[in-house]
């Protein structure tokens, strides 16, 4: 009896270790890929740095330059209940073949999103591009391929575990950023998408997820790393990866807020 028990004890304690091996692999792999030297690298072990939650900081970082305006803490559009996850599909059927705005006249697909229809992490960008919408998926150009990096190499996570979308479904012609009218036309839908899926956190990739969510002027060097609410969940504002493609060096800075985001996961896990 007490063999039986000593041997499953030591089955335990190999899968841990191989769980802790997998993910300080995981993890470094990814330093790596971030472009962070061997000593930054050892400087954040994964123990503490990814494991250990951290309490939900609701201030504007001190060292940054204050914002023009600051950010509403949360947003005015209520979040109902818990919905059923053929929710999502509803929300596409009613987007239908959509001529809300202009940017149907150039699109060749609508990008709706892609993911966990129950998933507890969202990821939300600006629109599509040339790449998304030929495909009609999201972040699958060189910036998608960024974001799955820090999704799969950095969280540890699958890129089907967690939902991804955008401000507007349909790409902006010469990739310009969406305009005040379009976000307007669009938005009631990635509301109701939001709504559906009731995620446990959001991450809001540059400017124009951050200032269409939390209705704020501040631009995102200000906000990001810094926790704010949207409809009483946590958003993580973080610079967009079509930025850190032209800025590898603030790649650190998205991994710092990355992690704030698996401390606050765990935290949520471990209730
Ligand atoms: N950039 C975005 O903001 N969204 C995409 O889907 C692709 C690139």
């Amino acid at each position: 009896m007490f063999l039986r028990h000593g041997a499953s004890f030591v089955n335990d304690i190999q899968q841990e270790l191989l769980e802790i091996v997998t993910q300080v692999r995981t993890h470094l792999e990814y330093q790596k890929a971030l472009g962070v030297t061997v000593v930054e690298s050892l400087a954040v072990p994964v123990s503490t740095a990814a494991l250990v939650p951290q309490p939900v900081v609701k201030s504007v970082r001190a060292a940054e330059p204050a914002p023009q305006e600051p950010a509403r803490k949360d947003s005015t559009v209520a979040l109902s209940p818990p919905a059923s996850s053929g929710t999502l599909t509803l929300v596409r059927e009613e987007l239908g073949e959509c001529t809300r705005c202009k940017l149907s006249k150039g699109r060749n697909a609508i990008v709706f999103g892609e993911g966990n229809p129950e998933a507890k992490l969202v990821f939300i960008g600006e629109g599509p591009g040339q790449e998304e919408d030929q495909q009609g998926r999201p972040f699958v150009g060189a910036a998608g391929q960024l974001l799955t990096d820090i999704i799969v190499k950095g969280m540890g996570l699958k890129r089907e575990d967690v939902y991804i979308c955008n401000i507007v479904k349909c790409r902006p012609p010469g990739n310009r950023n969406p305009e005040p009218d379009e976000i307007e036309a669009c938005e009631p839908f990635l509301i109701k998408q939001l709504q559906a899926i009731r995620p446990q956190v959001i991450v809001a990739l540059g400017n124009v997820a951050v200032k269409t969510l939390l209705k704020t002027k501040a631009g995102i060097t200000s906000l990001r790393g810094t926790w704010q609410t949207y409809q009483g969940i946590p958003l993580m504002p973080t610079f967009h990866p079509a930025y850190l493609l032209r800025t590898p060096g603030d790649k650190k800075l998205v991994w710092e807020d990355i992690k704030k985001v698996m401390a606050e996961m765990n935290k949520i896990k471990k209730g």
